[in-house]
């Protein structure tokens, strides 16, 4: 089976920042209440007119400029999201549009914030099912767009940005060792946006009462992602032949840093191994490992020979973590 790394990342995070301060004049919260249940300082706001793609073009653009990368060699784009631009067509196809790389395939992958390990999963199926040669693996979100800013139980928890990550076949030691990912959908409901779909399509009503934002019972929530991150963490170890003492970094879904923490506690990895960065981004669901990997990367902490553990939770609830040498 062809192994496959990652040559080159890219990241963007829209320029307006909101701050705890500012959240603490549209609800009933404060600085202190978010620092101490999320560790969650400020969070990124994409514009009124920039949708989802529009993210993604701009993280895409930086990645081929610092690696000099021709958009005529990328075989296929593949975009993580759960705030596609529009319901159809994909968020993909409009980043194709706008980077001009027609005639290959692009689509969508919906698995919240597993979403990006999920894309590097099926990248690698793709290489070694097809004749493609190098993938756009992009994973991010607007969520402030489907955010209800009246509830202060979740609204002071995500964040919008993007990443994104080109894949190809490695032909030396670097490469995605082991990927475990799966999904249990007894609990959707715990954390689901509930109309929009065809279940519950647009209506005033469900607008009127906000059923198009983000639903979630923080609580219960909280409980999976602890035993969920530790399990697919473990399980991509397995497959990967190694223990957490052998790897580098641990770059766990930057969700809540409670979630962090105890995930790498009980993995038993130290907290100078492990990348945080949820008090500037919030939670950005699919678009949190691949601006994680990118800003590592850019700050030259991944060195070539690295072994690094990515790990997420999310909606659904879907899972996902991986082992790459970098
Ligand atoms: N500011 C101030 N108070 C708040 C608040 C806010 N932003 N949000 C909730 N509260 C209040 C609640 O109303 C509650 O008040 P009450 O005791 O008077 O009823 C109190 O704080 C405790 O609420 P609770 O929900 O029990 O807090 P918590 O310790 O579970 O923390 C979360 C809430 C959301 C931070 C936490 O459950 C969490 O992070 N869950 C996981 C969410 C997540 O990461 N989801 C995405 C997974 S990919």
């Amino acid at each position: 089976m062809k192994k496959i790394k990652i040559i080159a990342t890219g990241s963007y995070l829209p320029e307006k920042i909101l701050t705890n301060d500012d959240l603490s004049k549209m609800v009933d919260t404060n600085d202190e209440w978010i620092t101490q249940r999320t560790g969650i300082k400020n969070r990124h706001i994409a514009d009124k007119n920039q949708a989802t793609s529009d993210l993604g073009v701009i993280a895409a653009k930086r990645c081929f400029e610092t690696y000099g990368i021709e958009p005529e060699t990328i075989d296929a784009i593949i975009f993580a999201t759960v705030t596609p631009d529009k319901l159809f067509p994909s968020t993909a196809i409009y980043v194709q549009k706008s980077l001009g790389i027609l005639n290959v395939p692009a689509f969508d992958i919906s698995a919240a914030c597993s979403g990006f390990i999920y894309g590097l999963s099926v990248a690698g199926g793709l290489i070694n099912s097809t004749s493609m040669k190098r993938i756009l693996v992009f994973g991010g979100e607007t969520l402030s767009k489907v955010t209800n800013w009246e509830d202060r139980s979740t609204c002071v928890l995500f964040g919008d940005g993007v990443g994104v990550a080109v894949v190809e076949e490695s032909f030396d030691e670097s490469g995605i060792i082991s990927v475990y990912i799966g999904a249990d959908g007894n609990m959707e409901y715990l954390l689901h946006q509930p109309a929009g779909g065809s279940r519950n399509p647009a209506t005033f009503e469900t607008v009127e009462k906000k059923l198009h934002t983000i639903h979630m019972a923080g609580n219960e929530v909280y409980k999976f992602a602890v035993n969920t991150m530790q399990m697919a963490a473990e399980k991509a170890l397995e497959l990967a032949k190694i223990t957490s003492q052998d790897i580098k970094w641990f770059i766990p879904h930057q969700a809540n840093i409670r979630i962090i923490d105890t995930t790498a506690k009980y993995l038993k990895v130290p907290k100078e191994k492990v990348f945080v960065n949820i008090d500037k981004t919030a939670n950005t669901s699919a678009g949190s490992i691949p601006i994680a990997l990118d800003q590592m990367n850019r700050e030259g902490l991944l060195k070539k020979g690295d072994l690094i553990l990515i790990d997420a939770f999310g909606a659904g609830f879907t899972w996902g973590a991986a082992v790459i040498r970098w």
